[in-house]
């Protein structure tokens, strides 16, 4: 019998557990978390994530700040504006949203960002520790989401045979470096990978950021294997939020998986509160 795993629920569950800590630091410092949101650009779907990170930190206490600017935002104007909010005492988070305009350099914006506020550790500084096994300011959101998620349910990571499909900067890379670090065996596979079938019928566990409806398919699933979809997807059939998983083709092989939506998603704003309740921590 296969198990969902529940991101919703475990969402709500750590968003519960932080309010009630913002509440008691509220009381003793008379000051609570700011997180600032900035968006350039109209792009529908990162609109739609933006907006539904900032409600979610106002309704759990939080200061929260949504900065929207236009699709010509100058590079030197987002810098600036970078450069005030590590500056600003009220915020102790900053995200910047991706993907940016192409006119924009987004490895010169994610370093403008001072590290000790950079919710989502896309730093290099935070990165480099993350990789070297220091500990980082923040750990991003979605690879952080998805451990809690496999251990939430008591997944075993130890020895395990890991694959990653995917290997962005935002997942693919920072979750194999958690998946490594918890013991696991880790193969990162992305678009040139050869036999990625074969590697993936040896896995006990699969990762699958690549952003293509139902790319993961039953014949690639060993039986028991437990399986983590991070896309998003619009699907060309239904017009429904889909993952990257042929989801109905493979649930009654694997053991646990998460559903789309409802899995992944959630974790990544849960990680998201998390962090920004962290780093303001370190600032008491
Ligand atoms: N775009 C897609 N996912 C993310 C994320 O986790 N953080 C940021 N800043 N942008 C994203």
């Amino acid at each position: 019998m296969v198990t969902l795993l529940d991101g919703k629920l475990l969402s709500k569950k750590v968003q519960n557990e932080i309010a009630d800590k913002i509440e008691k630091l509220k009381v003793k410092h008379n000051k609570v978390p700011g997180l600032a949101v900035v968006l350039v650009g109209n792009d529908p779907a990162s609109m739609a994530y933006v907006g539904r990170k900032e409600k979610m930190a106002g309704n759990i206490g939080m200061y929260s700040r949504q900065i929207q600017l236009p699709e010509t935002t100058s590079q030197v104007e987002l810098l600036e504006i970078i450069n005030k909010l590590n500056n600003d005492k009220e915020i102790h988070a900053i995200l910047v949203q991706l993907p940016l305009p192409k006119h924009i350099n987004t490895d010169k914006v994610l370093m403008t960002i001072d590290p000790e506020k950079d919710v989502d550790g896309f730093h290099p500084v935070n990165m480099g520790k993350l990789l070297s096994g220091l500990e980082p300011a923040a750990i991003p959101c979605t690879p952080l989401g998805v451990i809690k998620l496999l251990e939430d349910y008591n997944i075993e990571l130890k020895g395990k045979n890991a694959v990653v499909i995917g290997r962005s900067n935002i997942v693919g890379k920072p979750v194999s470096i958690l998946l490594l670090s918890r013991h696991a065996t880790v193969t990162i596979c992305h678009s040139r990978t050869q036999n990625i079938d074969k590697i993936c019928q040896n896995a006990d566990i699969i990762v699958v950021a690549i952003g293509k409806e139902k790319y993961l398919k039953k014949e690639w699933v060993k039986p028991g294997a437990v399986i983590i979809d991070v896309g998003i997807n619009r699907s060309e059939e239904t017009g429904k939020l889909v993952g990257d998983v042929d989801f109905d083709g493979v649930k009654d092989l694997c053991s646990f998986i998460t559903p789309v939506p409802k899995g992944v998603g959630p974790m990544t704003i849960a990680m998201l509160l998390s962090n920004t309740l962290k780093l303001f921590e370190k600032t008491l």
